[in-house]
Order: structure tokens, then C-alpha cells, then sequence
């Protein structure tokens, strides 16, 4: 008799770390066979199971269910009645156990209507999975936790011409209209790690042979007609192989390896035991439709999944509090793979810039929460920067503190001691303690304590004893819930340089010798004082070279920051450097229009553009760019939109007009007169040129609009079509609506390229942006089904912060509008666009009361998911 178990309103309750318990039951295997179709598939689930020695003897077996219907329940072949077993809201309770079992589990599905995107799905007429987090309860009874590691084999029964799933694939057998294939995949595995792939997709093949000789095929599966974009995604996979191999010693573990994109995904791809599957904007690419930002993407995220298959895969977390284990570890080492294939200055300056925009904005609001976070209600709203990004500064900075071979040591250590398990972030650091000799107990703060620190040094010399003394401070804001913080251990990579500019070698008190360049100060406690010996003059000192800590570093005066913008050898902190001059400069325009006077630029903001036009193209393309406004916000204990906005734009005239000339020589040297190449120095140059053509027509220039149009019109590649579109939908002229429309007319029939469309007119600064971005939403093109969408049209539009912050309240308006639509069928993608809201105590009272009441007409909606309503609940607090 079947039994309806739909979970739909699951009540908010916060699942804690101290909690932790054992499974009661283990399963050693996992069969399944799965009967494809789009509105009716059963699932046949034959799960052996035994008692975990580790867990009570009388223990109920617990197998989480959601959105399943029951069909036949069976016990060593007999068939259990309900009063053997109680269906529950989240799942299926089984009372009386043996000791060991095999248990068969048949349940119905209906992936058409799937869309949560969870579990099994169907888009463009094709199936997919998703089962990280939680996603293969929606299709199995199971204990849907990741210390359950299975053997899995997976038959796939259907008319598709193309059946996917982990491991190694058996022969394909023909019955009627219709066939089957069974999948092996002899790794353990947590359910997560499980996916199913199928439909009428076509291939790109490829082969890699691993350092010890196994022959591996390489497929990348997509839909007919995207087959001539697949080759930066193969290549990249094959150069992430490699790599792995070189520096961690790590490499692959089955006969192939796969790789399927799909354009109905929640996040940008998942890492499933040898058949990953990816949002279609991280696979495919060509010149006429990706940017040099989108194939860097796609590099880093194929290396990203594909590194997983050790730091995730291999070795697993033991609970969810533990997604830092694999994905602050993954995101290090992807991190280090993009520096190794281009620029390593240039990738860590735009790490930086992503993990200030969306981490340090993060912890500063009232979602802050430790790497490791000790509660959650939902585990999909912590796939967070702090998780990711933060969670892989924690890895770099233990990386500088032991140093890179000792490193490599407790890589090899936690392989070896902990592969097929499911392990804790303390297991990790423990490796990475016990390979080094170094005490990292207190450092393992870092997981624990949320809060950006704040550092703030002071120095002195003495000219009579030739001593330098300088103190670095630290303090860490409250966070919620965690209203005391204590000092960090904080790695500050240093130098010093002396008044030309040339670096020292450096002594510190008790130093045998002095030591030639870059130095790690350990920064341990509220007040630290480091003296130096032997400084033959004053010094100025360079601090946090290539970003060693992910703190705030503030206080430092103008003169000292263009001395170091332009003299330092860190590439890093003369970027940083000249930033933070840019801000200050920046910062007292935004006073000046707020006390009611025109915002004058400083003219050594202006020479120090200038000066760095000559620079390195991709450096120089990050050193123009003048701070964003977010990011100006940042710095104020009120943001002022408008004034920030009118200070930003005044500069870039500013700018624009005055080094005109030498803005425009450079944008006509910097042609890609060799042919368009995708590499470090062509992405550099394009760059360049296209921030030359920014200023440009952010200077006036009578030509410069003509020009941008003329770059949009005959550019060969989306880089330069898209940068000259962008530019064009800044400034309220009639070229503006005429290449909008002409990129819609080209690329309507292609969705990642319209998502581009949609993007830019979300982010125009002009004031009618909030209402074409209303209009966009009944597009016809507009699909509240499709994340990528979604996100392209009003997560840009969040991003656009005069826009989006708009007094009239007309902003927060459509965007809660399309949360409060969203939320009944995609609760994961809609919790994670609340975020921006909950920003509302940085802005002045008008706004404060806007944004909160936006967030209440979200959190009063009838049955809304446990994702938003946590995210609500805590932005509004
Ligand atoms: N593990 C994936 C990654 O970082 C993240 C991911 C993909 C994910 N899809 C998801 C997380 C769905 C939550 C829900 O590579
Ligand atoms: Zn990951």
C-alpha cells in the first residue's frame, strides 16, 4: 500500500554541531535501479546495512525521505507493513533491527516537477541530479549524511540515447524501444557524492594517462549543438590532472571521468564521484561567446571539481559542519592552480577583491558566521564566502605559517591517514600540526570566531640606536552571538624599504642573522611589539604582503601609501596600496558633496593613474580601476549612495579628461594585431584597453562614445563586444538602445549569452534601471524557472548599488517581489538572494525602514521554505 511522505513544510529547527551522533546503522552497499520517465520513475534502492559498532545496540534505523512516495518497503525479502516502520515528516523510522539486513526500497518520483532543482530533475527535456546537500532523500529512503559511505552500482533503465552515472559504466543492453546500463562505482561514498545523467545528449571525448599509467577517457556531455564550445573545459580538466599530479602527487582513480552541463543548476557545479555535473555557463565557451572573466571562470571551476575528487571525495566531512574540510581546502587549491597558469599577482588581486565584496561583507552583517559554524537550520544557506573563500585564506595563511613543504607533508599525511573516511576539520589541522612540528592549536581559532580582524600598527624609529619598533594591534567587532572576540593568530608577511624605495634586509631583536626579504610576523595577541635592529634610517614599512591574512589593515597616511604604491617589490601591496590612496581621496569627495561643496579630485590621484599606464597590461588594468562603490561603502558608518556615486563619477571624469591623449594612444596600441589568443598577457591587454576606453568615455570626449560603438559593432570577441556594451548602457545615448537591441537580435536563441543581455542592463547606473529591470522581468525571456536567469537579470540588479538602493524603495520592492515568487518553487536559490537586504543597517533610516519591511512581507508569507525563512529571520534581527 503506497504511503504519501511529501514534506512541505518542515518546521525551522536549528541543527547543532554539538549534537553530533554516529549512525546507528552503516550500508556497505548500495544498488539502485532507477525505471526513467519524466512524470512516473521508480527507484529500486537495495541497501545492505549492519549496526555501527559505534552506536547504541537498540538504535531505531533513521532513513530520511522527502518529497517520495512509498511503493514497496521489504526486509530480507519481507515485505514490512506499517506497523513495522512509521513514516515521519522527514523520512522513515524503522524500530526493531537486526544486526544486519538487506533492505528494498521501491519509490516513485516525478523529476518534471522538480523544481528545486534537488534530486532528480528533468531540464531541456534531459535528467539530472543534485544531491549535495540533502538531495538524495528526494530520491531514496536513506540516511542522507555523509558518514555513510557505500559501495554503489547504479542501473539506468530509459530510451535515452546517453545513461550516466559514477564510476565505471558496464555494457549497454537493448530491449525493445528501451535500455539498460549498469554503472560501478568501487570508491565509498557519501550519498551526496551520488549522480544520474540522461537524455539525448552529445559528447566531446578525450584521454589523459595518469603519471602511473592508467589510461583514463575523458567525455564532456552537452546539448546537441554546443559541441564546438567544449574545448576549453576539456583542456582545462586535463591541465587540472596534471597539475594535481605535480604538486599535490594526487591522481585519478577510475576509468573515466565525466563531465555533464546543464542549464537549470542551483550553483555554478558539483564535484560527484567521476561525473561531475555543471551549470553551462562553467563549461562552455568560444571567443564570439565568452569573455576572457568567463573562460577563467570555467578554468577555475572545472579545477575546482575536479580537486574535490581528493579533498571532498576521497576524504570526506563527517558532518556538514565540517564544508570547510573540502571546500576551503578545494578553493585554496584551485586558487593556487589559476595562479600557476597565468599571473600570480594579478589572480591574488582579484581573490582579494572578491573576498572583501562578499566575505568581509558577510561577516560584517547579520549573517556572520565562523568557518566552522556551530548551528544551522538549513545547510544550503552555509555554501557561503566564509566557507569558501574565508575557509581558504585559513589554509593559505597555515600554508605561510609552516611553510610550503611542510605543507605538501601534511597533505600527504591526511591522505594517508584518513583516505575513505569521513573526517573533521580538526583531523586536517591536526595532519597539518603533526607533519610541521608547529603548534597550531590556537590558530584553530580561526574556524570558530566570525568577525573580520581589524589591524592597526604604529611605528617608530630611533635614529641614536638605529632600532625600528613596530606594533601591530587587533580587534575583532562582534558578531552575533559571539559578542567577545578574542586576538587571532595572525601571519603579517612584511618588509621594509628604506627612503628610495629599495627593500632591507631585516634583523629582529635576538635574530642571528638579518634576514634578506619577505618575513612572517606573527601578530598573537591584542598588542604585539616587534623590534628591529640594525635599520640604518627610517624605514616605511610594507605589511601584509600578497594579502598573508584575510584582515583589515587601515590607518596608514596617504604619503606612506603612494610611496608604497609606487616602490614596493610585492606586486600585491603597491595594487593595495594605491587602492587605499584612491579610497581616501575618494572618501573626502563624498565629505565634500555632503557638507555641501563641490567634490574637487586630487591631482595626485590623477598622477598616480597616470603613472601606472605604462605598468604591466593586466596590473595596470587593476591598478586604474578606481575602488567600486560597494566597496566604498564599506568604509562609512553611513552609507551615502548618491554621494559616493557623484564622488566616483566625478573622479573618472576627472581622470578620463585629464590623461585623454595617452588613454587613447594606449587603447590604439593595445590591439590584438596578432590574432585573438586566450592567455594571461591578451586577457591582460584587452583589459587594459577596455578600461582605457571606460575613462575615455567617462572623460567626455566627443569621440569616445562614437568609439566605444565602433568597438561594439566590429569586435570579434564577447570581451570586447561586451566591455563596449557595458560602457554604451552607462550613458544615456542613442547607441545605447541601438546595441541592445542588435545583441538581442544575434543572440536571442542563446541563453548564457541573453543572461548577458539581461546583466548589463540590470547594472546600468542610469536612473530608468529599476524600471527596465521590472519590465525585463515579463520578457519573454525572462524564466523564474532558470537560476541562471534569475541571477543574471535581479541579482545583478543587487549589485548595482545606486540603483538597487534607490530611495523610492522601487528597488527593494521588485527584488523582494521576486523572492516572494520564487520561494514556492526554488527555496535554495531564493534564500540565497536575501542577503542584500539584511544590509539594511548601514544605510540611513529611510532605507533602514524599507529594506526591513521588504524582509517582513518575506518572512509573512504562507508556507515559506526553511532556507528563506532563515535567511530572513536572521537579516532582520
Ligand atoms: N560542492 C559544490 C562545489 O562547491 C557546491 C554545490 C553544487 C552545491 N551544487 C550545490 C551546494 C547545491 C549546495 C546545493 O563545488
Ligand atoms: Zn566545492
Amino acid at each position: 500500500m503506497p504511503a504519501d511522505a511529501i514534506a512541505t513544510d518542515v518546521a525551522p529547527q536549528e541543527i547543532r554541531l554539538a549534537d553530533y551522533a554516529p549512525p546507528a546503522f552503516l550500508i556497505d552497499t548500495v544498488d539502485l535501479r532507477f525505471d526513467l520517465d519524466e512524470a512516473v520513475t521508480t527507484v529500486v534502492a537495495n541497501l545492505n546495512l549492519r549496526r555501527n559498532p559505534a552506536a547504541p545496540a537498540d538504535a531505531a534505523l533513521h532513513l530520511d525521505g522527502e518529497a517520495l512516495t512509498l511503493l514497496r518497503l521489504t526486509r530480507d525479502g519481507v515485505p514490512l507493513t506499517e506497523t513495522d516502520y512509521h513514516i515521519v515528516k522527514a523520512g522513515l523510522v524503522i524500530p526493531d533491527m537486526p544486526d544486519a539486513c538487506t533492505l528494498q526500497i521501491e519509490t516513485r518520483i516525478a523529476p518534471k516537477d522538480n523544481s528545486e532543482l534537488s534530486g532528480l530533475y528533468v531540464s531541456g527535456g534531459n535528467y539530472f541530479t543534485q544531491c549535495e546537500a540533502q538531495g538524495f532523500r528526494r530520491i531514496t529512503y536513506f540516511p542522507d549524511r555523509p558518514d555513510v559511505m557505500s559501495r554503489y552500482t547504479t542501473t539506468i533503465i530509459s530510451a535515452c540515447p546517453v545513461m550516466l552515472s559514477n564510476g565505471n559504466p558496464g555494457p549497454t543492453i537493448q530491449f525493445g524501444d528501451r535500455r539498460s546500463v549498469t554503472w560501478t562505482d568501487p570508491h565509498p561514498k557519501p550519498c551526496y557524492l551520488f549522480a544520474l545523467v540522461a537524455g539525448d545528449l552529445v559528447s566531446v571525448k578525450d584521454h589523459f594517462t595518469t603519471r602511473s599509467g592508467r589510461p583514463v577517457e575523458l567525455g564532456v556531455y552537452v546539448r546537441r549543438g554546443d559541441e564546438d564550445r567544449c574545448a576549453h573545459a576539456m583542456r582545462s580538466l586535463k591541465t587540472s590532472m596534471t597539475w594535481d599530479e605535480e604538486v599535490f602527487g594526487l591522481e585519478y582513480d577510475l576509468d573515466v571521468f565525466n563531465i555533464a552541463a546543464v542549464s537549470d543548476f542551483n550553483m555554478g557545479a558539483m564535484e560527484n564521484k567521476g561525473l561531475n555535473v555543471f551549470n553551462t555557463k562553467y563549461v562552455l565557451a568560444r571567443p564570439e561567446t565568452a569573455t576572457d572573466t568567463d573562460y577563467q571562470g570555467i578554468e577555475t571551476v572545472i579545477a575546482h571539481e575536479y580537486f574535490h575528487n581528493w579533498t571532498g571525495n576521497r576524504v570526506t566531512c563527517r558532518d556538514w559542519f565540517q564544508l570547510s574540510l573540502k571546500e576551503g581546502l578545494t578553493v585554496y587549491r584551485d586558487q593556487e592552480f589559476s595562479a600557476d597558469q597565468g599571473s600570480r599577482a594579478v589572480k591574488r588581486i582579484g581573490d582579494v577583491r572578491g573576498l572583501r565584496a562578499a566575505q568581509f561583507r558577510e561577516d560584517a552583517g547579520p549573517l556572520a558566521h565562523p568557518v566552522q559554524p556551530a548551528s544551522y537550520m538549513a545547510i544550503d544557506n552555509f555554501y557561503t564566502a566564509t566557507v569558501y573563500n574565508k575557509g581558504a585564506e585559513v589554509i593559505r595563511m597555515m600554508a605561510t605559517i609552516i611553510g610550503r613543504p611542510a605543507f605538501r607533508r601534511g597533505m600527504d599525511l591526511y591522505f594517508a591517514r584518513h583516505d575513505n573516511q569521513a573526517v573533521t576539520i580538526n583531523d586536517f589541522v591536526q595532519a597539518m600540526q603533526d607533519a610541521s612540528g608547529v603548534d597550531l592549536q590556537d590558530f584553530k581559532l580561526w574556524y570558530h570566531q566570525a568577525g573580520t580582524p581589524e589591524i592597526s600598527v604604529e611605528d617608530t624609529y630611533d635614529p641614536a640606536t638605529k632600532r625600528y619598533t613596530l606594533t601591530i594591534r587587533q580587534s575583532t567587532k562582534p558578531t552575533p552571538g559571539q559578542p567577545d572576540k578574542y586576538p587571532q593568530v595572525i601571519p603579517v608577511a612584511m618588509g621594509l624599504l628604506d627612503g628610495n624605495g629599495q627593500q632591507l634586509a631585516t634583523r629582529l631583536q635576538g635574530d642571528p642573522d638579518p634576514a634578506p626579504g619577505t618575513r612572517i610576523l606573527l601578530a598573537t595577541r591584542t598588542e604585539n611589539r616587534f623590534e628591529f635592529i640594525d635599520v640604518a634610517s627610517p624605514p616605511v614599512p610594507s605589511l601584509l604582503r600578497d594579502f598573508s591574512a584575510p584582515v583589515k589593515l587601515s590607518g596608514l597616511a596617504p604619503d606612506r601609501l603612494r610611496f608604497l604604491a609606487a616602490h614596493d617589490s610585492d606586486p600585491f601591496v603597491r595594487w593595495e596600496s594605491g587602492q587605499q590612496f584612491a579610497a581616501s581621496v575618494l572618501l573626502d569627495m563624498v565629505a565634500a558633496i555632503q557638507a555641501g561643496r563641490d567634490p574637487v579630485t586630487d591631482p595626485a590621484l590623477i598622477e598616480a593613474m597616470a603613472s601606472t599606464l605604462d605598468q604591466e597590461p593586466a596590473f595596470a588594468a587593476e591598478a586604474l580601476a578606481l575602488p567600486g562603490e560597494a566597496s566604498l561603502a564599506d568604509k562609512m558608518n553611513v552609507v551615502d549612495v548618491d554621494a559616493i556615486h557623484t564622488a566616483r563619477d566625478t573622479a573618472r571624469n576627472a581622470i578620463g579628461q585629464a590623461l585623454c591623449g595617452q588613454l587613447r594612444a594606449l587603447y590604439d596600441t593595445l590591439t590584438d594585431n596578432g590574432g585573438y589568443t586566450i592567455d594571461g598577457p591578451a586577457i591582460g591587454r584587452r583589459s587594459l584597453r577596455n578600461a582605457c576606453l571606460s575613462y575615455l568615455v567617462a572623460g567626455g570626449d566627443a569621440q569616445a562614445v562614437p568609439l566605444a560603438k565602433a568597438q561594439f559593432d566590429t569586435g570579434a570577441n564577447m570581451t570586447d563586444v561586451l566591455a563596449a556594451l557595458a560602457i554604451l548602457s552607462g550613458v544615456d545615448c542613442p547607441q545605447q538602445a541601438q546595441a541592445l537591441d542588435r545583441f538581442y537580435q544575434a543572440w536571442q536563441g542563446d541563453p548564457l549569452v541573453l543572461d548577458k543581455w539581461f546583466a548589463i542592463q540590470a547594472l546600468s547606473p542610469l536612473p530608468a534601471t529599476a524600471q527596465a529591470v521590472r519590465d525585463l522581468k515579463a520578457h519573454p525571456d525572462f524564466d523564474l524557472r532558470n537560476p541562471n536567469r534569475i541571477r543574471a537579470l535581479v541579482s545583478s540588479f543587487a549589485a548595482n548599488q545606486v540603483r538597487f538602493h534607490d530611495r523610492s524603495g522601487a528597488g527593494y520592492l521588485l527584488y523582494a517581489d521576486t523572492i516572494v515568487q520564487l520561494d514556492p518553487t526554488n527555496g535554495q536559490v531564493a534564500a540565497r538572494m536575501v542577503s542584500p537586504l539584511g544590509q539594511w543597517r548601514r544605510f540611513d533610516t529611510v532605507r533602514q525602514h524599507l529594506m526591513q519591511a521588504e524582509l517582513q512581507r518575506i518572512l509573512d508569507l504562507p508556507g515559506l521554505s526553511r532556507n528563506t525563512f532563515e535567511m530572513a529571520s536572521k537579516s532582520i534581527a
